[in-house]
């Protein structure tokens, strides 16, 4: 298949919409992590920021810096960040280079982002070997590629005349391994590991006059590779219209809301003490 496509921008307001669903798994993360008083905290894909701002209420004398390559996420970041609290840095993943803070960086966090970052795996050891004796890299990801949201975003899109550009943006889960492997991956580098798994039951509200609110979701991440090539509004709103209704198949709309299971892989590294 073709070279990868242009994502849509995010849009730090669809991806707000579920603020509170999208915020647990950060703080269950964090929950994890031991570090007391650390000097220098790095967020790698901060995103809009206001999960970012939740560690300088736990470290207040911590040096913090939120890496994202969206400018539109950073712009909503530098906007709530009122007393410019955080160092805000425009970078990919990919590029973001340690040394460049200028001291050991003692908790690096990464919460819903190295999805987007095919090469994750091979630079999740380099980040730990570097870290400040006794630092932490606390990490999150998707494990929802199997789940019939995405499932049938790619089987609407296998079907679609334009399949061709749609697939190479869609074709993420290669990119996410199993609890197993990100363990495996990280002991090779520390013995003190702990990786777990979790399937959250979210109940979203459903407007019965609205747009599915599974659909509402996925618009804010997932599906923005396809927003992103079919740009003209007949073929976009042709596309959704066709997804909806196998939503709303899969995930029916009761009188309580919608269910929607949604499993999370974490993993939790610490480097050694001295
Ligand atoms: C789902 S959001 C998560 C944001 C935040 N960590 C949170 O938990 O709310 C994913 C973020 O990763 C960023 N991102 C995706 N690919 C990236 C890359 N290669 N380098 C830097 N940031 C990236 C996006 O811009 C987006 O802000």
């Amino acid at each position: 298949m073709g070279g990868r496509t242009e994502d849509a921008a995010w849009d730090p307001g669809q991806y707000g919409r579920f603020g509170d669903e999208r915020g647990r798994p950060f703080h269950d993360l964090m929950a994890r992590v031991p570090n007391d008083s650390p000097r220098l905290v790095v967020d790698l894909g901060c995103g809009p920021g206001g999960l970012t701002r939740s560690l300088a209420g736990r470290w207040p004398g911590a040096r913090i810096i939120g890496v994202d390559s969206s400018a539109e996420m950073l712009e909503r970041a530098r906007a709530l960040d009122s007393d410019s609290r955080i160092e805000w840095v425009q970078a990919r993943i990919e590029d973001w280079d340690a040394v460049a803070a200028g001291e050991p960086v003692e908790v690096i966090v990464s919460n819903a982002a190295l999805q987007w970052v095919p090469t994750h795996r091979r630079l999740i050891p380099a980040w730990i070997e570097r870290l400040a004796p006794g630092g932490t890299f606390a990490m999150q990801v998707p494990a929802n590629f199997a789940a019939p949201s995405h499932r049938l975003m790619r089987e609407v899109a296998a079907r679609h005349p334009r399949a061709g550009e749609l697939w190479p943006g869609l074709d993420r889960a290669a990119t996410v391994a199993d609890p197993e492997a990100y363990a495996a991956l990280l002991l090779e580098v520390t013995p003190t590991v702990d990786v777990w798994a979790t399937t959250y039951l979210h109940v979203l509200d459903a407007d019965p006059q609205g747009r599915h609110p599974v659909l509402e979701w996925v618009r804010g991440t997932g599906l923005r590779p396809v927003l992103g090539v079919l740009t003209g509004a007949e073929e976009r709103e042709a596309f959704l219209g066709d997804y909806e209704r196998e939503l709303e198949k899969a995930y029916p709309r009761r009188a309580f809301g919608v269910l929607f299971p949604f499993a999370r892989t974490f993993a939790v590294a610490r480097a050694a003490a001295t």
